[in-house]
């Protein structure tokens, strides 16, 4: 079975998830950061795109300030092309994979697929290999529809931050091509709201097409 996928994202009360020069924006606060590494202490993964890496350079850990004894999942970026820059904090602590497109001897770099981009698919079937059995999908906003188009998105978790970004090229939680035909349109499940700092958490399910 392929690992659980869940997608957790911050995004302004426009919509919006950064600056549309993609500047990082902190859009959430002290209740919510410590939610999050409580949800990355949970799962087995982590995965970004390579624009999150050289936008916002995360480290991808679980803060020991938030969680006691982190267990420091894997990190997983999407980068067909090879562009990770070698000084990128992630490669800080803990283990790493670069999913690419790229022939590689290093066994940190797994290629998926002879795309213009990582084929999904092949890596959810590497992940589970290496025992992955739930995955945090934490953008950005290509990345993120590009699990929803593949139909690889089991929950899907927003922070509604009382901000307004704006911007029409500012990033958002799904970006990529969107969809085309209303018939393909994915149906959520709202399975709760929960007011946290000065926002709102919404957790949804991901409804099954039949
Ligand atoms: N508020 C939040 O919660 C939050 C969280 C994360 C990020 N962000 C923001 O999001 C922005 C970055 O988002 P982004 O959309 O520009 O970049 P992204 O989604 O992080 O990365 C997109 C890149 O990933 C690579 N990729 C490889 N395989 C892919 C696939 N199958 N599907 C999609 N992408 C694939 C592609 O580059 P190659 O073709 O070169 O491989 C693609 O351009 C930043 O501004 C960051 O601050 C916000």
């Amino acid at each position: 079975m392929r690992p659980k996928v869940v997608v957790n994202v911050a995004m302004s009360a426009d919509g919006k998830i950064a600056l549309a020069d993609k500047t990082e924006v902190k859009i959430s606060g002290e209740e919510d950061f410590a939610r999050v590494h409580e949800l990355r202490n949970e799962v087995d993964a982590i995965l970004v795109g390579i624009g999150t890496v050289i936008a916002d350079d995360p480290k991808l850990t679980v803060k020991d300030r938030f969680v006691k004894d982190p267990k420091h999942p894997l990190k997983v970026v999407l980068d067909s092309k090879g562009k990770t820059p070698k000084n990128s904090r992630l490669f800080d602590e803990g283990k790493y994979l670069i999913a690419t497109t790229l022939d590689r001897s290093d066994p940190n770099w797994i290629k998926c697929g002879n795309g213009k981009s990582v084929d999904l698919n092949i890596l959810m079937k590497e992940l589970q290999e290496r025992g992955v059995k739930q995955l945090l999908v934490e953008g950005g906003g290509e990345v993120i529809y590009s699990f929803f188009e593949e139909g690889l998105v089991d929950e899907f978790y927003v922070y509604v931050g009382s901000m307004m970004i704006g911007g029409k090229n500012a990033p958002t939680p799904a970006d990529g091509e969107g969809t085309k035909s209303i018939d393909e349109i994915r149906g959520l499940q709202l399975i709760s709201y929960t007011p946290m700092d000065d926002g709102i958490l919404l957790k949804y399910r991901v409804k099954k097409i039949d």
